[in-house]
């Protein structure tokens, strides 16, 4: 993700319906900073969410890995955003697999979760085609419990 991939990120986690899970759209200013935000994670762990492109470089999203926390415990979290127009297709099953091929080869053996909100089934159906199971709740935030997906992955 580069400065270049603020308009479609900002398209992206500025639609309501692609946001419905957390506590509302980015704002495009809101967008540069989380992509600045982005950028750091890359300098600082080697790792953050990275653009979803098809081969011909249509846009589908992002998805990748981000040091997230479970009850106050640092885990590592596959994550994942759709556009509207694109989902339902396969894609965010096909990019959190390269993530697990990729923490195999580089970050295994560890733990990869996906932290969830509870209602939301689609991204309970990705980290299920991906192996992943109900391990843990996350009761860190009082206003809501966070199902934790996760599965351990062992060195390719
Ligand atoms: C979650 C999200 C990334 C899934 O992307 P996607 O490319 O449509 O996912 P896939 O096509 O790989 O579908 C994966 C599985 O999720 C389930 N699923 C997908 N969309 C669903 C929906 N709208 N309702 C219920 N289940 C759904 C299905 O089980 C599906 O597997 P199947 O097609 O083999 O049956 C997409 O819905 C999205 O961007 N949602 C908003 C952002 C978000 O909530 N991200 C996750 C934050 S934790």
């Amino acid at each position: 993700m580069t400065e270049d991939d603020l308009d479609r990120m900002a398209d992206l986690l500025g639609d309501p319906e692609v946001m419905a899970f957390y506590p509302a759209p980015k704002s495009r200013t809101e967008t540069a900073e989380w992509l600045a935000g982005m950028q750091k994670r890359y300098r600082e762990h080697g790792h953050g969410l990275w653009i979803i492109e098809t081969h011909a470089g249509a846009f589908v999203g992002d998805c990748g890995l981000t040091w997230q926390s479970v009850n106050g415990d640092p885990v590592l979290e596959v994550g994942y955003h759709v556009s509207r127009s694109m989902q339902r297709q396969g894609y965010a099953t096909e990019a959190a697999r390269a993530c697990v091929e990729l923490v195999a080869r580089e970050f295994a053996p560890t733990l990869l979760t996906a932290i969830i909100h509870p209602a939301n089934d689609a991204s309970r159906g990705v980290a299920e085609n991906i192996g992943m199971t109900h391990i843990d709740d996350d009761h860190a935030h009082p206003w809501i419990v966070r199902t934790v997906m996760g599965m351990q992955v062992s060195p390719a």
